[in-house]
């Protein structure tokens, strides 16, 4: 069957947080504009897969939504799902429900480290992980990632020097990484993973955006690369990102030690974080099946046309923005620097006067200035309009070849 990723999909009346303007500026504490492209929340634009349509309707015709648990259907799901895209054989009893991925980040830092300890991250970064951080009283110990001769890559050796510090005892890996789109190598992932384990270092996988990988790059799973991995790796995933099921509240992690998971899981049911949602459950026994490889793999064909055409369109049309092509996710990181814009002029002219909802890049940390973060993960069309008017935007500044 042929998927349609052009169809645009109203979600004006959806209780949608993307497309909601107050629920913007409650983010940026200034009054949207009217007549906005959102390009900024992590969401796609594209209709929910129709077999998951189908299996919450389904769902819905039991009429009945109490507590709910998952049953076996729900492990095998996620089991088929990992061996069928990663090659990466998983037992059931790994693997434990939770409702955002986001959560899990944060059972884990909670879990592995004390108030005052440091957690790594590598900024740019998925801002949330800092505020995590932050919240929960620990210190953001930060790993920037180097930007190379066009290629983001990450400092091994002063991740080594952080990981020997004893009090830095968790590191969040974001793999794939959000916003650079790099997608780690075999090579990268294993230096990562030795320096942690070599010192006590606990490893939070973020896998979110594992599916979404572009042509000539593969994604491998932490935990499938050595068995010794299972001793300092929490692996956590969700069909959200892959699926546009964000809402439904249904993510995973997997943890192959006991002792780590039972750890893991207490600290769950401590922040109440043990909460199920019925179609949650439903999205990913209907999601990780082969019906939703195809619909996947057809959604990541079109959103890297997506990219071909932000590539082109920056080449043609806008000097002084270039892109670092991703490797993977539905998200570019555009590097504005060469406009010689400051942050407030770039938020001024993007998102006030173009009204295109990006992500202003020093929200992701160190590293950000002079960037934003622009979602693909919509029908091209939506695209066309945006870039269009980033581009007459970008000429009120009256810059001379813009
Ligand atoms: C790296 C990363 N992790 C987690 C999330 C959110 O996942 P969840 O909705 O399951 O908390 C996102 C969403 O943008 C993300 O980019």
């Amino acid at each position: 069957m042929i998927y349609d990723f052009d169809r645009v999909v109203d979600r004006k009346q959806t209780n949608d947080m993307k497309w909601n303007s107050k629920a913007i500026s409650s983010y940026v504490h200034l009054e949207i504009p009217e007549n906005i492209i959102p390009m900024w929340l992590a969401d796609t634009e594209f209709a929910c897969a129709p077999m998951i349509v189908e299996a919450l309707k389904n769902r819905t015709e039991k009429e009945i939504f109490g507590y709910c648990a998952p049953m076996e259907s729900f492990y095998e799901a996620v089991c088929y799902w990992q061996k069928k895209r990663f090659g990466w054989e998983i037992e059931p009893e790994w693997i434990t429900y939770i409702p955002s991925v986001v959560a899990g980040v944060n059972i884990a830092v909670r879990t592995y480290s004390k108030e005052g300890e440091g957690v790594i991250i590598q900024q740019p970064v998925y801002d949330p992980f800092a505020s995590i951080i932050k919240n929960a009283k620990r210190k953001v110990v930060n790993n920037g990632l180097i930007c190379k001769d066009g290629h983001f890559e990450m400092d091994f050796d002063e991740l080594e020097r952080l990981a020997e510090r004893p009090e830095n005892k968790v590191m969040i890996l974001c793999s794939p990484h959000n916003p650079t789109g790099r997608v780690w190598t075999k090579e990268e992932l294993v230096q990562v993973e030795e320096i942690c384990i070599r010192n006590g270092v606990m490893l939070v996988s973020d896998e979110i955006h594992g599916d979404i990988v572009y042509k000539g790059h593969r994604h491998y799973p932490l935990l499938s690369l050595d068995d010794r991995y299972t001793k300092n790796v929490i692996h956590l995933t969700a069909p959200g990102k892959t699926f546009n099921v964000a809402g439904l509240k249904g993510s995973i992690s997997i943890i192959p030690d006991q002792k780590i998971r039972e750890t893991f899981v207490q600290t769950q049911i401590a922040m109440s974080l043990d909460v199920k949602n019925t179609f949650g459950i439903e999205c990913v026994i209907a999601a990780y099946t082969e019906d939703g490889a195809e619909w996947a793999r057809q959604e990541v064909e079109y959103m890297e046309k997506n990219v071909d055409y932000l590539e082109k369109y920056l080449h043609e049309n806008m000097p002084g923005v270039t892109m670092i092509r991703p490797e993977g996710t539905f998200l570019c990181w555009l590097d504005l620097s060469g406009l010689g814009l400051s942050d407030e002029e770039i938020f001024q002219r993007i998102i006030m006067d173009a009204a295109v909802i990006c992500v202003p890049g020093p929200w992701f940390g160190p590293g950000g200035e002079g960037h934003i973060r622009l979602n693909l993960g919509c029908p091209q069309s939506m695209l066309v309009t945006a870039l269009d008017r980033m581009k007459r935007a970008l000429k009120i500044v009256g810059l001379s070849e813009v």
